[in-house]
């Protein structure tokens, strides 16, 4: 028997649309599997599982929004405050080990992982194991999986005294033995099967065959790096006879909503804070903002509130916040994939409650509910798994394992291998839905309650508040692109001389936004649930001065396409301080920086601004259009936002060193949000470059800089670094979206 310096390894998780919890229950269950007393946990229980009494610890955390950590561990961040506010070494039984999820494709790559990292140890915590921090733009397997197979003996050495299992035998034991790639090795083997055209399910879903090369394959004795088979976590019992008419009779009164079945659950979910409660609202209205031939089809769509949740959520949401809306899967993707599952319709209907699999495991998070809310399988499809998450290694490992055919069976086994690395990532870059992924490997047929446990929580979608409570504060106001796009795929089978017209067109489409723009075109749309989302960030404009004084801080919005959204509802809120309050009028400078494609098709919100203009409200009004050249030259105007800013950039650089003003910046997280930070560092630094004095007393600020002096008075990595500052001190203040 293994004996324990500690009893217990704590595996805890945030995350925001479930890559890190499911990363962080593989890590638990392979502790399990390996002897360490181990628990799992989400940040935000910390105070259920006791945290402060956790002696070795594993993070696996996500990155969210512009750097923030996932919704789930706000509670955990203010405990964390609070502790070590309370005493600086709080933590210093603490052994812990930190895997961070994230994308460079963002600015802030894995600061979640980071901030924890460094906020542990400066509470006197030890790292018993490097960081991993892992890139969700390039794979996250790439790091997640040495990292974890690294995690195991450091573990050995902190959570054990003396080793029953110090080999390591067993760590990932199929990844290092190496797979054989058994029979079955058929021509098949090195193409995606067309779709089973005589086939009727899923017909109306618009499918679309995967084109991914499979001729390595032939060439593999066996393969190597495939994940383990995570255990079955989940088990289902229908409900008895009279307990499912019971379900029935409830579920028909739910009906006409567009909402998932078990809503009310979930209305009384937030019994600490009513405001912040899913509820049902109407979508009241709806107008198309762009016109034919724009780049993207803009929706404004009004929310009504009913009187009891506008009552609850009164006072409490404000122009910059967002909500949440709870949308579906394509019902037609369900239909053929639980078709493909070969789920009759009766089967798919009734309703279940799930189990634990064994005592010993958990179930996911999102999944948990259904332990005492009985739903059907393909209610459970339809609104708590995403069955058009990127495909993950595990997943391709499982269903590996549900094929008759050899061939699949090895196909499947090579995407989820080290050997078949690149095809993998062919595959995730063609974004296919499970639905598509299973068609290519038709012999494969898994448990859909299999599935539901291996696939990622299906996450509302946020959207920003563009109206200000003081202009209705019964309606929420949305401004949302209808998110359709094609990808490039080349036949891998054509030759270099024919690749141009072996390029197939591949036709995708978002799950919210086309759907709300469905009901919205329905002469009676139905209900939708939707919860507040408070703006963590402090993403407001500042409150009103008393009455008669005039306002000090300038501020300057940069908001392109949908990012101008809360910038429209900021100007509401202007207004009405203005109506109240004319001596104003004469106040601060309030300057939005705003672009779209062209000024004729898609300029968002151009009467509305035109009007804050004219009531000077608005103090300027810079617009770029990046697919209007001629406007362009004509007006005078920049293509993008960041040109615009670079082109008034002394008087930006004097706003916001000598005035104090406020910078806010909405919208695309990973373009326009980093161009902007560059062109502001690049802003700063030109102005500061003939002011030398200025830019001593700034970096005096500043940690000192490491490497040789540089000439620049203030140099670019000072400037990013001021941008830090000020973002931490909300004079900077991003509300940044994918
Ligand atoms: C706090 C917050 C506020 C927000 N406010 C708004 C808002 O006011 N207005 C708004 O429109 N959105 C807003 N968003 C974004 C919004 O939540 C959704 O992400 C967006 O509407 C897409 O949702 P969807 O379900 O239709 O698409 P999804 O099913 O989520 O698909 C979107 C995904 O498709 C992929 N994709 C999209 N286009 C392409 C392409 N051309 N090539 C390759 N892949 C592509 C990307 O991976 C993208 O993440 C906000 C997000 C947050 C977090
Ligand atoms: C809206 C949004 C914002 C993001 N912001 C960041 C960010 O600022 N920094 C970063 O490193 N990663 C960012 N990411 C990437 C996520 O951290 C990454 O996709 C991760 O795998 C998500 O894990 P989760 O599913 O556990 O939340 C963002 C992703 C989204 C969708």
């Amino acid at each position: 028997m293994t004996a324990f310096v500690d009893d217990c390894v704590a595996v805890l998780y945030a995350s925001q649309t479930g890559n890190a919890e499911s990363i962080s229950y593989s890590v638990y269950e392979e502790a399990v599997r390996r002897g360490f007393g181990a628990s799992w946990h989400v940040l935000d229980d910390y105070d259920k599982f006791g945290f402060d009494s956790l002696r070795t610890v594993v993070f696996v955390v996500s990155t969210t929004g512009d750097g923030d950590p996932p919704d789930n561990s706000a509670r955990f961040w203010r405990c964390l405050r609070k502790a070590t506010r309370a005493d600086p070494a709080a933590y210093k039984h603490l052994r812990y080990a930190v895997l961070g999820l994230g994308d460079t494709n963002y600015s802030n790559f894995c600061n979640t992982a980071q901030r924890l990292d460094k906020q542990l140890l400066a509470a006197g915590a030890t790292a018993f194991y490097p960081k991993g921090l892992a890139d969700d733009g390039t794979g996250l397997e790439e790091v997640v999986e040495p990292w974890i197979a690294g995690l195991w003996p450091a573990l050995e050495r902190v959570a054990r005294c003396g080793s029953a299992d110090s080999s390591g035998a067993g760590a990932l034991a199929e990844s290092l033995a190496g797979l054989a790639v058994g029979g079955g090795t058929d021509a098949a083997a090195d193409v995606t099967p067309p779709p089973p055209t005589a086939d009727s399910a899923g017909a109306a879903y618009e499918f679309q065959p995967l084109l991914l090369d499979f001729r390595p394959l032939a060439a593999l004795k066996s393969i190597t790096g495939a994940p383990r088979v995570p255990p079955i976590v989940c088990a289902g019992s229908f409900l008895d006879a009279e307990a499912e008419s019971r379900y029935w009779s409830a579920a028909v009164q739910s009906a006409a909503a567009a909402c998932p079945p078990w809503h009310a659950e979930l209305e009384a979910s937030a019994p600490h804070d009513a405001s912040l409660a899913p509820f049902l609202a109407t979508v009241a209205s709806a107008r198309q903002m762009t016109s034919a031939g724009a780049l993207k089809r803009t929706l404004l769509v009004d929310i009504a509130l009913p009187a009891a949740a506008a009552g609850h959520v009164r006072g409490r949401w404000h122009a910059g916040d967002a909500f949440n809306v709870f949308a579906p899967n394509d019902g037609r993707l369900v239909a053929g994939l639980l078709a493909q599952l070969g789920v009759d319709a009766r089967t798919a209907q009734r309703p279940m409650l799930l189990r634990r699999a064994e005592p010993a495991t958990e179930m996911p998070a999102h999944l948990r509910r259904f332990g005492s809310t009985p739903a059907s399988i393909q209610d459970m499809l339809t609104w708590s798994a995403d069955l058009c998450a990127a495909p993950r290694k595990q997943l391709l490992r499982v269903l590996a394992d549900c094929c008759a055919e050899p061939a699949d069976r090895n196909r499947l086994l090579y995407l989820c291998s080290k050997q078949g690395a690149a095809t993998f990532d062919e595959l995730r870059r063609q974004r296919p839905s499970l639905l598509e992924v299973l068609r290519a490997f038709p012999s494969c047929k898994p448990k859909a309650a299999r599935l539901l446990e291996l696939l990622p929580p299906l996450a509302p979608r946020s959207y920003s508040i563009c109206n200000a409570p003081a202009a209705s504060d019964a309606t929420w106001q949305i401004a949302f692109n209808v998110v359709e796009y094609e990808l490039e795929v080349v036949d891998p089978f054509s030759s270099a001389e024919e690749a141009s017209a072996a390029v197939t067109r591949v036709r995708r489409r978002g799950l919210c936004t086309p759907w709300l723009e469905e009901l919205a075109r329905r002469s009676a749309p139905p209900q939708i649930l939707v919860a507040l989302r408070p703006n963590l960030n402090a993403f407001r404009l500042p409150p009103p001065l008393p009455a008669g004084a005039p306002d000090r801080r300038p501020v300057i919005m940069v908001g392109p396409g949908t990012g101008v959204a809360p910038f429209i509802g900021f100007l509401q809120q202007r207004a009405s301080e203005l109506a109240r309050d004319p001596a104003r009028a004469a106040a601060p400078l309030t300057w939005l920086f705003f672009g779209c494609g062209s000024a004729a098709l898609d300029y968002l919100f151009r009467d509305e601004l035109r009007a804050k203009v004219d009531a000077g409200v608005l103090g300027r009004l810079s617009a770029c259009f990046s697919r209007d050249p001629d406007a362009c030259a004509a007006s005078g105007a920049a293509r993008y936002v960041q040109d615009a800013m670079l082109r008034h950039q002394d008087e930006i650089a004097d706003l916001m060193l000598n005035r104090d003003a406020l910078l806010y910046v909405c919208g695309d997280a990973k373009g326009m949000g980093k161009d902007v930070n560059e062109a502001m560092a690049t802003i700063l630094c030109g102005y500061l470059a003939s002011r030398p004095d200025r830019a001593r007393e700034l970096a005096a600020q500043l940690p000192p800089a490491k490497g040789p002096a540089d000439a620049a008075p203030l140099t670019r990595d000072q400037a990013l670094q001021l941008l830090t500052l000020w973002a931490s001190r909300r004079r900077y203040l991003r509300d940044l979206w994918a």
